[in-house]
């Protein structure tokens, strides 16, 4: 729920159903989707204390995501929309994470650089405006949340991987093993190497010493950490120089990372970046960055058609149209 700008709240359903099948099952996501969206604007509504009546608008998910669930949102949305015959507003999933910077302060200004780092996506991208965002550079394969969340499953770690590696790799030397850096063209990443490179890694060890992983677990979360990091922040300094940009910003779930952010701590006082990262909870996926982004469109009269069907691709920059 967001009033002139200001959240009231972020309610959120977390689905624990992909936990036991190590990632996530789109139809399970689904069903789950279906299970909570009622529920969850019930209390969204209550909490806030604000009638359906006083709403002015609906803002939901358009892309990109699974497509199950985009459609469970999208279809609640517009019968929502129409049933209070109230504006329809799409919003652009990769647009709203980087948008989830104007929840709070501090706010960056614009022009700034975005790194948006989540489980499916991996963009650098141009922020010029609320509403005006190009991608200059993003992979070709897995996204960095994926590397994360693959090279944790090969640990035996629980799914997501991502926050256990993370956790682990506090306590690791981040130099103990080297796995490599992979460095695609202009401002692009690639991020599918680094699986492979560490299941032949442990096979190896493995097969040396049967208790390797167990013995060693921090160092070799350290230093796959440090690897991915490394390979983010070196685009990302590309970026800055080729764009003369200083105001760096990172979105997504992967930017709750300590390592993560502790690199980008450090990097801002040896290049003099003024470095913007969301709270916690709103970095991972969350409902008040789809307020915020329909906020800002609101505010411009974009609205969409009630006909309007998910996106699951959707890409930057592709709003206020019927696609
Ligand atoms: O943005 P997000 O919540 O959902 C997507 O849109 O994908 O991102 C989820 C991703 C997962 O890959 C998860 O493992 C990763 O963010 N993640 C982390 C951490 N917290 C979440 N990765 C590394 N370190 C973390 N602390
Ligand atoms: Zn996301």
């Amino acid at each position: 729920m967001i009033s002139d700008g200001k959240v009231l709240n972020n309610i959120i359903a977390t689905q624990s159903v992909h936990e036991k099948y190590g990632g996530v099952v789109p139809e399970l996501a689904s069903r789950a989707h279906q299970q909570h969206v009622v529920p969850v604007v019930h209390e969204a509504l209550t909490d806030s204390g604000i009638s359906k009546g006083e709403l002015s608008a609906v803002a939901f998910t358009r892309g990109p995501g699974l497509m199950g669930s985009l459609l469970v949102g999208g279809s609640f949305a517009k019968s929502f929309a129409f049933a209070l015959d109230l504006p329809l507003i799409e919003v652009n999933h990769m647009e709203a994470h980087i948008l989830a910077h104007f929840i709070e302060d501090p706010k960056p200004s614009f022009p700034f650089i975005c790194l948006t780092v989540s489980g499916g996506h991996t963009q650098l991208v141009l922020v010029r405006d609320y509403l005006d965002m190009e991608v200059i550079g993003e992979t070709l394969d897995d996204a960095v949340g994926e590397a994360f969340d693959k090279t944790a499953k090969l640990l035996g770690l629980p799914y997501p991987g991502g926050p256990h590696l993370d956790k682990l790799a506090a306590t690791g030397n981040p130099g103990a093993f080297v796995f490599p850096i992979t460095s695609m063209r202009g401002l692009n990443y690639s991020f599918s190497g680094i699986k492979t490179a560490v299941l032949y890694f442990l096979r190896d060890r493995v097969q040396g010493d049967p208790g390797f992983i167990e013995k060693r677990l921090p160092d070799i979360c350290a230093s796959i950490q440090y690897t991915l990091i490394k390979m983010l922040l070196l685009k990302l300094m590309k970026a800055s120089t080729t764009y003369g940009i200083d105001q760096i910003a990172i979105a997504g779930g992967v930017s709750a990372n300590q390592g993560l952010r502790k690199a980008l701590a450090g990097l801002s006082e040896k290049l003099g970046w003024q470095v913007f990262i969301p709270r916690l909870e709103y970095c991972t996926d969350n409902a008040a960055m789809i307020a915020m982004a329909g906020h800002f469109k609101y505010q411009k009269g974009i609205f969409c058609d009630l006909d309007v069907s998910p996106s699951a691709k959707m890409k930057i920059g592709d709003h206020g149209k019927n696609k």
